[in-house]
């Protein structure tokens, strides 16, 4: 049997064994299998030697794990720019993120141009970094709102030191709503279930007519931020894909085959669609 799995704390909740073992079977690799294991952080150097020495192949990161785990792992190029692993290959014991991948990949599926554009993001924690990484790197204009106006401050001087990126702005969400962005790009929490009437964008400012949102908040499908975007002529993605897609690289790291997209984003959607209208 090979092995492979997600640790977290908690991570009952993981989609990716759901998503990984239906890729699995699509493609007849019935000694293939993938679980979920969760690791309190006080263990999480056994959580990642016993699977190890159990014979896996690789795991997935999820919270709260995913910073801490750098320092038992060799981060690559990416890890170390984005400051968090979330996938590793204990037969080369490099950890990676295929976070900015996995984000950037769905948005060209969607056709998003990039280059050139203005892409704003909203929220300053690890999903943010994911997101400012893969879009400056993909020749974006970036600026960044967060609540807490340090911490974007922050990623900003961390990403310049980690990667060299530089000319990212931190704006109020006021000076953003002048700034004549194309893509906006939610990487916070706001709007997630069970707080699905929330939304990021303050319902007293005026939205941006025309714009693309991308939503990194996947449960629900459809989220309030989307709604605003559709209300005003724009376009909404869910953060469904990117799920499907950070996971689908994930998937050739470690099998070597190409992953069947499509029966990921299935099973994704299969798993929301039983939850509630809300879930
Ligand atoms: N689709 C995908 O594949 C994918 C991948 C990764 C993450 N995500 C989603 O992206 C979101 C962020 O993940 P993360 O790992 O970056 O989390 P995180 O590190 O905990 O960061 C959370 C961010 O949300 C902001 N925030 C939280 N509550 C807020 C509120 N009430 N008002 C304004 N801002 C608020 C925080 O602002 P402060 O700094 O002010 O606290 C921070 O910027 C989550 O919903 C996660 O599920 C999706």
């Amino acid at each position: 049997m090979k092995r492979v799995g997600v640790i977290g704390f908690p991570v009952a909740h993981s989609l990716s064994p759901l998503m990984h073992n239906a890729a699995f079977a699509a493609l007849g690799m019935s000694d293939w299998h993938y679980d979920a294991m969760a690791i309190p952080p006080d263990i999480l150097r056994l959580g990642l030697s016993e699977p190890k020495n159990h014979g896996y192949i690789g795991i997935n990161v999820t919270v709260p794990h995913k910073e801490a785990i750098m320092q038992f792992v060799r981060p690559d190029e990416k890890a170390r720019a984005i400051g968090a692993v979330n996938t590793v290959d204990f037969r080369s014991n490099i950890g990676t993120n295929t976070d900015a991948d996995g984000f950037i990949n769905d948005l060209r599926a969607h056709d998003v141009p990039l280059a050139g554009s203005r892409a704003l993001i909203l929220g300053a924690g690890g999903a943010a970094r994911a997101a400012v990484y893969g879009l400056t790197r993909a020749g974006a204009e970036v600026a960044i709102v967060n609540r807490t106006a340090a911490r974007a401050l922050n990623l900003v001087q961390r990403l310049s030191a980690s990667a060299g990126v530089e000319g990212v702005q931190v704006l109020t969400l006021e000076a953003a709503a002048d700034w004549n962005m194309a893509l906006l790009v939610n990487c916070t929490s706001v709007g997630l279930h069970p707080h699905s009437e929330r939304t990021p964008w303050a319902r007293r400012l005026p939205f941006p007519a025309g714009i693309t949102v991308y939503d990194m908040v996947y449960r629900p499908a459809t989220t309030a931020l989307m709604r605003q975007a559709a209300a005003h002529g724009g376009r909404a993605i869910g953060g469904l894909g990117m799920l499907a897609r950070q996971g689908a690289i994930a998937f050739e790291l470690w099998t070597g085959v190409p992953p069947p997209i499509d029966v990921m984003l299935g099973a994704l959607r299969g798993a929301l669609a039983g939850e509630t209208e809300d879930g």
